[in-house]
């Protein structure tokens, strides 16, 4: 309320700005180094938007702009599309008024601009003059990173209360002949799987209505390629875009008539249809969008630098190596089990220990996955020494250490089951399914928020030795409800997710510097409204590194490697049954943030020495991992390669990662992979990396960055599952 006080009384000063010109358009341009959004007020003063693609040297060009519709089609194309009006199209505000109508006519009333350093903000206030709705659209402009984050902020000042039936963050006008989509969709252990099709007229959604868990079949991200029929690395025009929401999301893809396609990104209004009392305000999350006009690679390094300086919680830090217990304990371990494994993580030069899934409940120990969340207490039967004994222990041979959590979830067999039935999401009557043998917590409840807080806090104060927290989500919401809204249900999917903000907000005004992995069954809740509060995600429980080449591959379109965390597992591997060498798992795992998940005890004397070398270069390199700029070089879902570097920020140093993901046949040879990023100019040391003998002839040598970028660059890769890392380095 603060907030809108003081918006109103800034946009009043400027509210004489723009006056309404017969037959020509004020512009407001939203622009970063090198793009631009042209929004322009029409002498209807109906905000449209009229280019969003390379920034143009003088945006008023655009004030004679003739868009060339006829109305009687429908309307032009508005920054943000109501029901009501001349508009037929997919709408980004849909309102149900006290009186049953559904009529909105958004018109220009005022706009400000504020520049903060890098950030230029455009906040542009919109009118209903009948049912006098406001709607601010917020725009934050990154100059630097080409990265333009857009929201509505929606405000009833009307007499009653209205429905709010849709609510999107913003909508984008593009303008092409086609529109090649690219999106991700997935399951668990297979989560973003690259998809793309050529758009066809219509309406094409990708949506979650899952409540929790929402990104594990779709992520609320895409790529649009202009102009041609399929994603391309370093060529061509793409728009990349995200939501940063962590739960239901839909996003639009709508090719009208006039061929414009008209992206439109929101929570899913899906059940929720959202009441707004008088005076009340909806502030939607953002809709993060980059342009580029080199390709899928320049529209990724624009959100990846954007999310690291800017979209990630504690973005560009370098993170921990680890061992994690899952893979190499599951639930059997005792103190002396971690005790030795964090003796061996030690031995290999990791820099932490997490303790995974298992270690509390008492009454109804955690033994399994069937009995014990909720009641988090240590189980002193297993770990009769405690959790600080172990933490301690961890800090004493010099590593940090971490623990997991699952605080949204209830087993029926704990004891909190029995003393707050109400806290679980239910509907009257109807089965309270289970899956995983759990129930979900009702996160829209305050009391459920505090409980949920206290969990985490809890666990911090089990040991002053916690350094990470691992936080999980291993279902998805059914037969939701919340004995807590009463009659409001229509609120509680919105409220859910809030409520994981809202104690996410607090955890890190506490606990600033703790590393927070965001884990949902793996890549159930990878978005950017999660990635706000958490250092990294659990990229997928699949930790078989061939198909981690397709998931990685994936994730890292849309975001940075800073977050990815990868985990060298054994073999054969417990979710595919592949057995890859150990080098392949290494090189894969070393290109995210590098973890091992297995019992050190069954690797051999040859495969530690392995994993030393492996670890000890990464440690070397690993700040290309978390601040580089990724170059792609070729694509797992194109060929029989996957490879990509990362290069530092002032072009002198890169490392290269080389996999092989099919048999060549004898007459194959060499594989040029043509190096990108590099500074022509440079000469640069090129040192094979995490083996002995090297399968590149120009290893050890220095290179033209010319002759690397331009096929020089060709390491022996033939067997499936052979490959490379190399590091590169120049004076
Ligand atoms: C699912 C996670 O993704 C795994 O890594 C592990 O933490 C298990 N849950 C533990 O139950």
């Amino acid at each position: 309320m603060k907030y809108l006080k003081c918006f109103g009384l800034a946009l009043l000063a400027l509210a004489l700005a723009i006056p309404a010109t017969a037959g020509r358009r004020a512009i407001i341009p939203v622009e970063t180094e090198h793009t631009a959004l042209i929004l322009a007020v029409r002498n209807n003063r109906v905000l449209e938007t009229l280019h969003f693609g390379a920034r143009i040297a003088d945006p008023k060009a655009f004030e004679g702009f003739v868009t060339g519709l006829s109305e009687d089609n429908g309307s032009g194309p508005m920054a943000y599309p109501t029901t009501g009006g001349r508009y037929i199209g997919e709408p980004a505000l849909h309102v149900k008024y006290p009186d049953g109508y559904h009529n909105t006519e958004l018109v220009y009333d005022s706009h400000q601009v504020q520049v903060n350093g890098n950030i230029v903000t455009t906040k542009i206030l919109l009118k209903d003059p009948v049912t006098r709705l406001q709607v601010g659209l917020i725009y934050d402009a990154y100059q630097k990173e080409d990265v333009i984050c857009a929201h509505a902020e929606i405000r009833n000042v009307g007499a009653g209360p209205v429905q709010l039936l849709n609510y999107a963050s913003g909508s984008l006008y593009l303008e092409a002949d086609r529109y090649y989509l690219t999106h991700f969709h997935g399951g668990w252990a297979d989560e973003m799987q690259m998809d793309g099709e050529l758009l066809t007229h219509d309406t094409k959604v990708i949506e979650s209505r899952r409540g929790t868990q929402v990104t594990q079949c779709n992520n609320p991200s895409f790529l649009v390629s202009l102009n041609a029929d399929r994603l391309q690395e370093n060529v061509g025009e793409v728009v990349a875009g995200a939501l940063a929401w962590s739960g239901n999301f839909r996003l639009s893809f709508e090719m009208d008539e006039s061929n414009r396609l008209n992206v439109l990104a929101g929570i899913n209004s899906f059940a929720s249809t959202y009441e707004l009392d008088h005076g009340q305000i909806f502030a939607t999350p953002e809709f993060i969008y980059t342009y580029s006009d080199r390709g899928a690679g320049q529209a990724s390094r624009n959100l990846h630098a954007w999310a690291r300086n800017y979209g990630v919680y504690g973005g560009g830090q370098v993170n921990p190596t680890l061992l994690n217990s899952w893979e190499g304990a599951y639930f059997n371990f005792t103190t002396e089990t971690l005790l030795r494994m964090i003796d061996d993580a030690a031995g290999m030069g990791l820099e932490m220990f997490v303790l995974d899934d298992g270690w509390f409940a008492k009454d109804y120990p955690r033994n399994g996955d069937d009995a014990g969340l909720g009641d988090w207490e240590v189980n002193t039967a297993k770990l009769p020494e405690g959790i600080d004994y172990v933490a301690s222990y961890a800090h004493g041979k010099g590593l940090k250490f971490g623990i997991w959590i699952e605080p949204e979830m209830v087993n029926p067999q704990s004891n909190l089951a029995h003393t707050h039935p109400e806290w679980v999401v239910q509907s009257p009557g109807r089965e309270t399914y289970q899956s995983r043998n759990q129930w979900v917590l009702d996160l829209s409840n305050p009391a459920v928020q505090d409980f949920v807080f206290g969990i985490f806090d809890n666990t911090m104060k089990l040991s002053g030795n916690i350094d990470y927290i691992k936080w999980d989500c291993n279902r998805v919401v059914s037969n939701f409800g919340s004995t807590y809204l009463g009659s409001e249900q229509d609120r509680f999917f919105v409220e859910y997710t809030q409520g994981i903000y809202n104690v996410m907000r607090r955890l890190r005004e506490k606990y600033p510097d703790t590393i927070v992995q965001c884990c949902s069954s793996g890549g159930g809740r990878v978005d950017y409204g999660a990635l706000k509060y958490f250092n990294e995600i659990w990229t997928s429980d699949n930790t078989d590194a061939f198909t981690r080449a397709y998931i990685q591959y994936a994730t890292n379109l849309i975001y940075p490697a800073c977050v990815m965390a990868s985990h060298v597992s054994a073999v054969p591997n417990h979710q595919t049954g592949n057995v890859t060498p150990l080098k392949f798992r290494f090189d894969m795992a070393c290109s995210g943030r590098l973890g091992m998940e297995l019992q050190p005890r069954n690797l051999t004397e040859r495969e530690r020495a392995l994993a030393d070398r492996c670890i000890r270069s990464y440690k070397e390199y690993r700040d290309l991992v978390f601040t580089g700029d990724v170059y792609r070089l070729a694509s797992p879902y194109e060929g029989d390669y996957y490879a990509l570097m990362y290069v530092s920020q002032d072009r002198r140093r890169a490392v290269v990662y080389t996999y092989c993901l099919k048999y060549q046949n004898r007459a194959v040879g060499a594989h040029p992979f043509r190096l990108d990023g590099l500074d022509p100019a440079r000469r640069y040391r090129v040192t094979e990396l995490n083996v002995d003998r090297s399968c590149w002839w120009g290893s050890g040598y220095e290179h033209a960055g010319d002759f690397l970028m331009n096929g020089g660059f060709n390491p022996v890769l033939l067997k499936t599952f052979d490959s490379a890392v190399f590091y590169l380095e120049s004076d």
